[in-house]
């Protein structure tokens, strides 16, 4: 549909521009999580309350008044249940309870009343694909044998060759190496294995069985019954296997039909990439991953959700794509949202960006669910300091001390200019923790101090996203930057972190935290979030290559990713820039490169 510009378009860029609306913006009041910024919590590096140097329960209440500042709507809460703490938490051994290193439960209930009183809604995470191999359930599986209505609950199948002796298929653990282990306990003729999709420690549950399905409804009644507003569903694509357990082969075709998808694994497959490990850009695609069967669970769990008051939630996690992929799991009666990683993978390029942000508007609008954007979390490099590096070490699963790292300036201005972009973007945006200040990639740790598994399953070759998760520095003239009182915490901060301490940027104009906090607010005041979307057509001036342009109602959103300064018509009037802009002799505005603009059409 093209629509005819507003008066200040065509004034500013010539009688041929015009407007092409992509998505239109929300007739009315919407529900709250539809256009909501979310702040992504990792428990363990947040903030120390006890001073034992791990993050904790405490220590989120505690700054919940800074996430109130900034201006986000919710927090989404990385797992804090007791856990084996093999792999950061998502290895859990009891989904009632919190890990008494990070706190009780009546820490736990005291974060949902303080969020709450400050106007913060509280998503946690849900991981339904595995446990950890601690786990009751597991326990008492080894204890009963392979063959045992225990065992049933996991994914236990007996190896091939004539005593077992061999995996009972070639899939591949996300971490590195096999995805199968030997199960644990008496000798068995044949011998029998467990899945684990991704560490030796976190063994695949059986969705098949009734009694996961029936267990996991009862956690997440406990925890909806405690006031959460939602649940992020943790490889929400993995529950469901294809029957069989076949193989995947180069030329292996989903059963539900996927050509894109299959070329992409083909791909992947002759780059050599099957074994990369878990941060690589790669979508999961084969039998493990995206089955049919699976939306018959969120189905199922979106009726428990709305028998709650309030606007309870389930964001998925599904590394699917194309975006019509990840559109079916959030059909209107499946789940609320699910992120959005083709906008995350398209890295700083603005024909790749236009593509997945295009893509994804469309495949959603379909299925009348909000966009999501992200672009850092706990399982990539800081997109400060990813968008800065060639793709090939943007993807290479965690840095190194040998890694060249981007300016910090440059990096900085380009990292601030993506938020930017985004925030301006229709739908909810989710943030992780430091981004607001600023945060690069750690690439420095010790290699005494990794803990992600993919360090130990690669044969310590691979870092993995340890680099992500450092604690975050609050104060700048306190032991370890205000994180935590302990001698020495779970990962150390680099002493260059004291100048992005948030106490050092808060009311400091320009400082990264200030830019965040006057785009949240703007992005709500302007109404951004339940927005349009329009492409723009004949422009003079704008080069398509390196210059990324919308129109999110009034607000004309330029971003210039190219290395020359881009000059805008003169009598424009700009409302929020990621960066200084330079005075030009006349009014023009001149947008440096690696900056966005966000501008008044009204
Ligand atoms: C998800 C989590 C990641 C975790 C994995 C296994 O991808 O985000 O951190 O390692 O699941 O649970």
């Amino acid at each position: 549909m093209s629509l005819s510009p507003s008066g200040p378009l065509t004034d500013a860029f010539g009688p041929n521009a015009t407007m092409e609306l992509v998505h239109p913006a929300a007739p009315g009041p919407m529900p709250w999580w539809r256009s909501a910024v979310v702040y992504e919590i990792y428990p363990r590096s947040f903030a120390d309350a006890d001073g034992d140097g791990v993050g904790d329960l405490t220590g989120v209440r505690a700054h919940l008044d800074h996430l109130a500042h900034l201006g986000v709507d919710a927090i989404w809460l990385n797992p804090f249940y007791v856990s084996g703490w093999v792999d950061g938490g998502f290895d859990v051994i009891d989904h009632r309870a919190v890990d008494p290193r990070l706190g009780t439960i009546a820490d736990f209930d005291a974060v949902i009343y303080k969020a709450h009183d400050v106007g913060l809604k509280v998503i946690i995470d849900l991981v339904p694909n595995h446990t950890s191999d601690r786990h009751p359930w597991f326990q008492a599986a080894i204890a009963a044998g392979p063959d045992s209505p225990q065992a049933g609950l996991y994914v236990v199948r007996p190896g091939r060759g004539a005593h077992g002796e061999l995996p009972p298929n070639q899939w591949k653990s996300k971490f590195g190496g096999s995805a199968w282990t030997r199960f644990p306990g008496n000798a068995t003729d044949p011998v029998h294995w467990y899945l684990h999709l991704f560490d030796v420690h976190q063994p695949d549950l059986n969705w098949q069985n009734p009694l996961v399905r029936a267990e996991y409804i009862s956690i997440m009644r406990f925890w909806l019954e405690r006031g959460v507003d939602g649940f992020r569903v943790d490889n929400a694509h993995a529950l469901i296997k294809a029957d069989g357990l076949p193989n995947e082969a180069p030329d292996w075709v989903s059963p539900v039909g996927n050509p894109a998808a299959a070329e992409a694994a083909e791909h992947a497959m002759r780059r050599g990439e099957r074994d990369a490990p878990l941060s690589a850009p790669r979508r999961d695609v084969g039998p493990q991953w995206d089955q049919e069967l699976v939306h018959e669970v969120y189905r199922e769990w979106r009726t428990v959700i709305e028998e709650y008051p309030g606007e309870r939630i389930l964001v998925g996690e599904a590394w699917v794509s194309p975006p019509e992929r990840l559109a079916r799991y959030v059909r209107s009666d499946e789940m609320n949202q699910a992120f959005n990683f083709e906008f995350l993978a398209a890295g700083w390029n603005a024909p790749d960006l236009r593509t997945a942000i295009a893509g994804t508007v469309e495949a959603l609008d379909a299925v009348d669910a909000p966009a999501t954007w992200v672009l850092s979390n706990h399982d990539v490099i800081r997109h400060l300091t990813r968008l800065s590096l060639p793709p090939d070490q943007a993807w290479a699963g965690g840095l190194d001390p040998n890694q060249r790292m981007p300016e910090p300036a440059a990096a900085l201005r380009r990292a601030r200019a993506a938020t930017l972009l985004m925030l301006a973007l229709p739908g909810a945006a989710y943030v992780y923790q430091g981004e607001e200040l600023g945060l690069p990639e750690d690439a420095s740790l010790p290699e005494n101090a990794l803990e992600d598994p993919t360090w130990r399953r690669s044969g310590f070759t691979v870092r993995g996203r340890d680099g992500a998760r450092v604690p975050l520095p609050w104060v700048a003239d306190a032991p370890n930057f205000g994180f935590s009182t302990a001698r020495v915490p779970w990962l150390p901060l680099p002493p260059g972190w004291r100048d992005l301490a948030a106490d050092r940027q808060r009311s400091v104009p320009g400082s990264t935290y200030e830019t965040y906090r006057a785009a949240l607010w703007l992005r709500r005041r302007l109404e951004l979030g339940t927005g349009s979307l329009a492409r723009l057509h004949g422009l003079s001036g704008l080069p398509s290559e390196s210059v990324l342009a919308f129109v999110n109602r009034t607000t004309l959103v330029v971003a210039n990713l190219g290395t020359d300064p881009l000059r805008l018509p003169s009598g424009l009037m700009v409302l929020h820039a990621s960066s200084d802009l330079p005075l030009a002799d006349d009014d023009a505005v001149l947008v440096p490169p690696d900056t966005t603009v966000w501008i008044d059409l009204a």
